[in-house]
């Protein structure tokens, strides 16, 4: 039995392979921007949890983590609008060099949340790296995001991390998600 078995998934928009190569190479980039500091990784719950702890193995410094988890108002797959703070951070990050690690950027609203919530603790400096962003969404809105890992189409996408109503996290690639078919 295998994933593609699965009626409910559409087409490969990013492989394993892919995914590892990009993860890899924003690894040695954080490696390279935080050289000789110390850098804490935020990883936004649930869905960035398995980006979160490849690129933290990919980067070749020490890095601290932690967690915060939010949700936006209802379980549908056209964001409200609201965003609500589920778990909050365990470690105080005043004067730190923080990077949240988000999975991706649909409205951006969960983002211009978390980084106004962020940005009030007053860190040393606060920038966000994130694994996909839709090619929907103007450059000029990604502007304050330095990290981006892959633009991809206009699709509802599930694996590595990203999910359809708590399905399909565990996928290790990235496919389209088609609903029953
Ligand atoms: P935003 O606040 O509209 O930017 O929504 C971002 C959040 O919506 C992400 O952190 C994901 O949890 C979820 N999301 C947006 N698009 C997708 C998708 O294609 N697949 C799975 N989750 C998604
Ligand atoms: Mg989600």
């Amino acid at each position: 039995m295998s994933f593609e078995d699965h009626h409910e998934l559409g087409a490969l928009v990013l492989s394993k392979d892919a995914i590892r190569e990009r993860v890899d190479e924003l690894g040695e980039e954080l490696a390279r921007s935080y050289a000789g500091r110390r850098l804490l990784l935020v990883g936004v719950l649930k869905g960035a949890f398995v980006f979160l702890t490849d690129l933290a193995r990919a980067t070749p410094i020490p890095v601290e983590y932690d967690v915060i988890a939010v949700s936006s108002y209802g379980a549908s797959t056209t964001s409200t609008g609201a965003v609500r703070l589920v778990k909050d951070l365990d470690v105080d990050i005043t004067d730190r060099h923080v990077v949240i690690v988000e999975d991706i950027v649909d409205s951006g609203l969960t983002l211009a949340y978390l980084r106004g919530l962020l940005l009030a603790r007053n860190p040393a400096s606060l920038e966000v790296c994130a694994l996909l962003a839709r090619d929907t969404v103007p450059e000029a809105d990604l502007s304050w995001i330095r990290w981006i890992g892959f633009r991809i189409p206009n699709v509802w996408v599930v694996g590595y991390g990203l999910d359809t109503a708590e399905r399909w996290r565990n996928l290790s690639d990235i496919r389209v998600w088609q609903g029953a078919t």
